[in-house]
This record gives C-alpha cells, sequence and structure tokens, in this order.
C-alpha cells in the first residue's frame, strides 16, 4: 500500500527534462583545402597511371616467345608489378595529407620535387642518332656507313630500326632468324669509328628489329632498361605487322624508341592509323617499383619505321613528275601520314621535321630507279621518324640513296635531345626544403580547439533538481573540425546518466566558436545509486577531435542525498531524515539488507516515516481539497515537499500509531 502512495508522488506534474537532440548537418568542407588539392595538382597527376593497360595479353607473348637476344647485363626485372602505394582514388588534399598511408606523402612530395625541377636540373645535350630500313628480307651487301657515319661527329647514342629483315617461314613461325646475326655485324661494323659503343638492347619481332647503342663512356647513365613488342598482323595479333620498342633512362631522362611496320597498301590507311592506336594502347614497359609504363609516359619518344603512309594520288606519273621538278611540297600536302596528324587521327602529338628527300619507295633493289614491276608501286614516303618531348632539336634528317640493298632507302634523323641531369647536392636541398614545408602545413592542418574551461564543480545536486554549467569551444586551427565527446574505455556512454552536454558533438569552421552546455540532473534512473552512496557527483568526459587530440573536462561535485529512490526497507531502518546520516552509514544500510538473515538492534519502522508523513498530512489536511490527485502539482512544491521529508522529520514520528494507519489506508 505504502508502495501506491510513493507512486502518487511521482505522478506530480514532473516537469519534463528534455534534450534536443540536435541534428548536425555534415556539410563536407568546401574550402581552402580543396583549392590546395589543385594547386598540389592532383587532378592533372594521380589520375592516368591508374589507368594504364594492364599487361598486354598473353597470347601475343607467346606468338613472340623465343630466345632471349644477347643482352647487357640489366638491372633485375621483377616479374609482376605489385604497387607499393597505392594511388589516392579522389583528390581530396584531406585524404592525401592525413591518410595514415605515408606512400601517399611520399607520392606528394615526388610531386612537388617534380614541379621544382629546374632548381636542381641541368639540361645537358647529347647527340641521338635515329634510323630505319625496310631491307626487303635482304642481306647486307655494302656498309652501312653511308648511313650510319653520315655526320663527321660520333653520336651518343644510336637507335637503328629494320623491318622485314627476314622474311623467311621461320621467321615468322619459329621466331628464329639467322637474318638477324648478319644484320647486327653489319650495323656494328658501320658504327662511327671515332667512338666506342656498347649495346644496350636489342629486341626483335619477325622482321622488325630494333637495336641500341650507347658509346661506352656514357653506359653508367643508362639504366631501367626494357623492351616491349606487340603484334599487329594476322588475326590483329601476329608479328608480321606492329611494333617493338626499346625504353631506358638516360641520365635522369626516359626515351622510348618505338620501331613500327605498320599495315600495307595505298589504301589502308585507316588500318596503319589502328595499329599506331594498337601498339600505343598495348606496348608497357615493366620497370622495377614503378607502374607499368605506356609509350607516351616518357619523356622523350622517338618512333620510327616503316610507317607505311603513301600519297593520295593515284597517278604514278604525276607523282615522278612532281619528284623530278623538285614539287616535294606538293606531294607532301596529299601524304597520308600528314593529314592523319593534322586531322589528329594517328600519330597525333608527335613532331616531324621537314623532309626534303625524295621518297624513300619503291625502288627496283640494287638501283635507284622506281619501281619497275609488274605492281609498279607509287612512290611514298613509308619511313619516317616522328618525335614528342621537351629539348629536342632535329639536326638532320635524310635518306641515304648510296645503300641500294633494298626497296626502300634507308632514313636517318639526327637530334640535338636536352637531358636532364640531376645536380645531386641541390636536388637533396629542395627535397629537404619541401619536406620540411610539408611538416609545417601538416601541422598547421591539424584540427585544434580551445576550451575555455575545463574544471566544473556541481555543488549540493540535489534529486530533480537542474544544475547548468557551460563553456565555450574554439576552433583555433586552420581547417573545419569535428568534435565529440566519446566514452571511455568499457563504457557506453561519454557521461554517467545524470550528465549531459549538449550539443555533444557538432562541426566548428575555423575561428568559429560554439557554447556547449554541461547539465546536472539526477532523475529516478540515477538517484538510487548516488542515495545510496554508490555514485558520487564525479566523472570524466573525453572531447574528441577528428584526426586530433583529445580534451579531458573534470565534472566534480557532491550530492544530497533524497529519501526518493530510497527503497521502502532502507527508509524503514532510518529512523533520522536521509540527509542527516552519514555517506557511510547509507552504504550499511542499503548493504544490510543483502545480508540474509541478519537483523539490528533496533527493530526497523512498519513503515517509513515519510509515507506516514505524507499520508498524514493528506488526511489532516487536504480532505477538502478541490480536485485533489487530478489537479498536477507545482515543481517548487514538490522541491520543498522533497526538501521537507529529506531533512525535517520530527523525531516523534518515529513512535506509530499503526492501528491509525491502517485506519488511513482501509479505504483506498
Ligand atoms: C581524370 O579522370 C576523370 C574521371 O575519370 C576525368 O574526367 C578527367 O578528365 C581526368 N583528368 C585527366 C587530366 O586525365
Ligand atoms: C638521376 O640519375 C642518376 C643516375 O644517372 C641517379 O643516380 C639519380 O638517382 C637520378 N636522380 C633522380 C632524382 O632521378
Ligand atoms: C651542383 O650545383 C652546385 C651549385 O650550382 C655546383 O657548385 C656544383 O658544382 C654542381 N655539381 C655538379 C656535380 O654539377
Ligand atoms: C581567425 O581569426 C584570426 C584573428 O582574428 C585571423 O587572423 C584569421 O585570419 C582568422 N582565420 C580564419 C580562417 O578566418
Amino acid at each position: 500500500m505504502s508502495v501506491i502512495i510513493l507512486v502518487f508522488v511521482f505522478q506530480i506534474s514532473f516537469c519534463c527534462f528534455k534534450i534536443e537532440s540536435s541534428a548536425f548537418e555534415h556539410t563536407l568542407f568546401e574550402d581552402p583545402v580543396q583549392s590546395l588539392a589543385s594547386d598540389f595538382g592532383f587532378e592533372d597527376n594521380f589520375n592516368n597511371s591508374l589507368k594504364v593497360e594492364e599487361k598486354k595479353n598473353h597470347q601475343n607473348r607467346i606468338v613472340a616467345s623465343r630466345d632471349p637476344p644477347p643482352v647487357p647485363p640489366l638491372p633485375p626485372r621483377k616479374a609482376s608489378y605489385t604497387p607499393s602505394n597505392p594511388l589516392p582514388t579522389t583528390n581530396s588534399m584531406r585524404q592525401s595529407l592525413f591518410s595514415s598511408q605515408a606512400g601517399q606523402r611520399e607520392y606528394l612530395i615526388k610531386h612537388r620535387l617534380g614541379k621544382k625541377e629546374k632548381e636542381y636540373v641541368d639540361i645537358v645535350t647529347f647527340r641521338f642518332f635515329t634510323g630505319t630500313w625496310n631491307v626487303n628480307g635482304q642481306s647486307p651487301d655494302s656498309g652501312l656507313e653511308p648511313w650510319l657515319c653520315s655526320d663527321s661527329e660520333p653520336p651518343d647514342l644510336y637507335a637503328i630500326g629494320f623491318q622485314e629483315l627476314d622474311l623467311s617461314k621461320e621467321a615468322f613461325f619459329y621466331m628464329d632468324s639467322a637474318k638477324e646475326h648478319t644484320w647486327i655485324e653489319a650495323v656494328e661494323r658501320g658504327l662511327h669509328p671515332k667512338a666506342k659503343y656498347k649495346r644496350v638492347q636489342i629486341i626483335r619481332l619477325v622482321g622488325m628489329m630494333l637495336v641500341v647503342y650507347v658509346k661506352k663512356s656514357l653506359k653508367n647513365h643508362i639504366r631501367e632498361v626494357d623492351a616491349q613488342h606487340v603484334g599487329t598482323g594476322v588475326l590483329g595479333k601476329m608479328g608480321n605487322k606492329g611494333g617493338v620498342g626499346v625504353r631506358f633512362v638516360f641520365h635522369n631522362t626516359s626515351f622510348c624508341i618505338v620501331n613500327s611496320h605498320l599495315a600495307a597498301h595505298v589504301e589502308d590507311f585507316e588500318r596503319r592509323n589502328q595499329d599506331y592506336k594498337d601498339i600505343c594502347a598495348r606496348m608497357t614497359f615493366d620497370v622495377l617499383d614503378q607502374p607499368p609504363l605506356s609509350i607516351v609516359k616518357h619523356d622523350v619518344v622517338i618512333w620510327l619505321g616503316d610507317l607505311n603512309y603513301r600519297l593520295f594520288i593515284s597517278d604514278s606519273a604525276e607523282i615522278k613528275q612532281h619528284i623530278a621538278m623538285g614539287e616535294l611540297r606538293k606531294l607532301q600536302e596529299v601524304d597520308q601520314l600528314n593529314i592523319q596528324r593534322q586531322t589528329k587521327r594517328a600519330f597525333t602529338d608527335f613532331m616531324e621535321g621537314e623532309i626534303n628527300f625524295i621518297p624513300t619507295y619503291k625502288y627496283d633493289p640494287k638501283t635507284d630507279r622506281w619501281d619497275s614491276s609488274g605492281k609498279c608501286r607509287n612512290p611514298a614516303w613509308c619511313d619516317r621518324i616522328l618525335w614528342r618531348g621537351n629539348n629536342v632539336k632535329q639536326l638532320r634528317y635524310q635518306s641515304h640513296m648510296e645503300l641500294q640493298t633494298s626497296d626502300h632507302k634507308p632514313v636517318s634523323s639526327l637530334f640535338s635531345i636536352g637531358v636532364k641531369v640531376v645536380n645531386e647536392s641541390r636536388h637533396k636541398k629542395v627535397f629537404e626544403e619541401i619536406v620540411r614545408a610539408m611538416d609545417r602545413l601538416e601541422n598547421e592542418f591539424l584540427p585544434s580547439v580551445s576550451l575555455s574551461r575545463r574544471e566544473f564543480t556541481f555543488e549540493n545536486v540535489k534529486f530533480r533538481q537542474l544544475q547548468k554549467e557551460s563553456f565555450q569551444i574554439t576552433n583555433d586551427g586552420q581547417v573545419p573540425c569535428h568534435f565529440a565527446f566519446i566514452a571511455k574505455l568499457n563504457d557506453a556512454q561519454y557521461c554517467k546518466p545524470w550528465l549531459r552536454a549538449d550539443p555533444s558533438n557538432g562541426f566548428l569552421e575555423p575561428n568559429e566558436t560554439l557554447e556547449i552546455y554541461l547539465d546536472v540532473y539526477v532523475s529516478k534512473d540515477s538517484v538510487t545509486l548516488l542515495n545510496s552512496g554508490e555514485d558520487t557527483i564525479e566523472d570524466i568526459l573525453v572531447l574528441h577531435l577528428d584526426r586530433g587530440k583529445d580534451y579531458f573536462i573534470t565534472i566534480s561535485g557532491n550530492y544530497l542525498p533524497s529519501c526518493f529512490g530510497t527503497s521502502l526497507e532502507t527508509l524503514c531502518r532510518m529512523k533520522k531524515p536521509i540527509r542527516e546520516i552519514p555517506i557511510t552509514k547509507l552504504i550499511d544500510l542499503v548493504n544490510f539488507l543483502l545480508v540474509d538473515g541478519a537483523s539490528t538492534e533496533d527493530k526497523p519502522l512498519k513503515i517509513p516515516k515519510e509515507v506516514w508523513i505524507l499520508v498524514n498530512h493528506l488526511f489532516t489536511k487536504s480532505c477538502d481539497q478541490e480536485d485533489l490527485f487530478q489537479t498536477p502539482g507545482l515543481q517548487e512544491e514538490l522541491q520543498s515537499i522533497i526538501d521537507c521529508l529529506d531533512t525535517s522529520i520530527p523525531d516523534s514520528l518515529c513512535i506509530l500509531n499503526i492501528q491509525w494507519v491502517r485506519k488511513v489506508f482501509r479505504p483506498l
């Protein structure tokens, strides 16, 4: 029955304590951070390396497999590439700066080093001889000096490409070629006598062969050599057409040389365009610790070969007439390759020097006479040398009529190429500057807040009496930040049940300040433990910043126990108001009940004195009250009733007339 009374008391107009759960919009920053991202050039640089085509298909390899050609010692080659630094997939500065992956920081440093290249790179020029010859399956029948030594000064590098080196079935089906060796010997005999050369790399696919030499004195500056081939012939795969490529790094400039033999026949210029695109798409190089590199990823690309582009004039006599009159320009206007380049259908970004030599195709072998065979092919500039890249200057572009072995004449281009040479001491200096700048930046970009207060004391906390304190949180960092109170280890909530922080999380722009309220309110859920002394007004709040540190806020205070929330049995053991009982005694009183069969000298009261007072009061004073139990009570009155019950029960009440109480409750 006494339970009923207490329940009734609790019903008296509880003011509702409500925490507004504010919804914080997770508005993403559009801010200096984004614009910094483009300063760092992520958009133009992080993209491409991801798109490089996966290793070319297996079939192509099978077609081309053969014993490896003799090669000079090379850096060890990885079988397959595994990216050690996964590249960022978004352009967000935040991710790049703050990701725990050190690889991204490394990537950023590399990028900035690239941008400051001028400060530590010297450009040193080297002479680079490149040549191409379709030898029509013939063997060398004269020295190659007129072609390879056409300059009085020895070049620093040679890249020499052949097509139709070997037209035998063996070369096509078994990848075996006797011709390879005889031509290599002829080439090496024909290299410039004023310098000694070392072979860098050789690669052959059926009749296409490419060989690169470097002056012996420079060989230590050649690194990261790789060679690849792509067949685009029969079935789109076979090696009768296609390209072979050699890449390497010379000093600090990367080179890629491609020798290709594109589709034949006058009208098949689109097929040639396609072959070019296929080679670009399918030829990728493997270099230690780097993603697969496509042709255009190199600083300098030189593309030579029998590109097989013809003239858009079908009348052979007209062509020959123009040639005889020296009107090469007129013919170049109808040159298929020029037109494909102008209309951006192939070799779009490549340069070609002016052609001041007559077409190199097609002659009667061993003569300088135009083709007199039944097919009577029209003359054309099938054999070409193009390039792309900075600091490349063409010194000479010519054909070599002296060499009559084939139905094509060899072509050569002598380049003067400005090569990057890193000055190591300046490089180190720039590198260290960048690292320091990045450290600074990262520190500045760490989120940071300041709190106006970190210690709070709540005095004389009472049941159902709200106490409020507040403090300001200010974003004193450079970046927007997100904060949240977080639970301590092993806790489910960030604070005790009688405490609330409002708001408990949110975003702050730089320089923005927010007021955070700390509410202490002991409700019926938390009152019992506080009453018994098992809980106290002590807590530590952890305010956590995303990507930043934690801030600690300490809460202390004292609590005034109340009969509310104390069990009826405990109240029966209290002969005095609860506030007059020391905390230690309170704990004993509660725990006593848990000890089975224990008893005290003092007999407990039959009913709690607090209940008796309430009922007595109602019975004696309030019977005439209109709408008793229906009109909600006033909060203030309720508070004073609670205070009264907790502090000032007259001793005399302890002698209760139980009979009387029974009388009172019977009607209920
Ligand atoms: C980067 O990739 C995006 C999406 O694939 C594309 O829209 C953008 O043009 C690319 N940027 C560059 C520089 O390639
Ligand atoms: C430049 O090239 C040299 C070798 O020629 C190499 O040792 C060095 O690491 C390279 N430096 C850079 C920054 O690539
Ligand atoms: C590197 O640059 C510094 C400063 O310009 C110069 O004194 C030094 O000789 C250079 N070192 C080399 C190896 O070129
Ligand atoms: C923040 O305030 C300081 C001082 O008033 C000012 O110098 C700074 O530029 C402000 N920062 C931002 C991001 O608004």
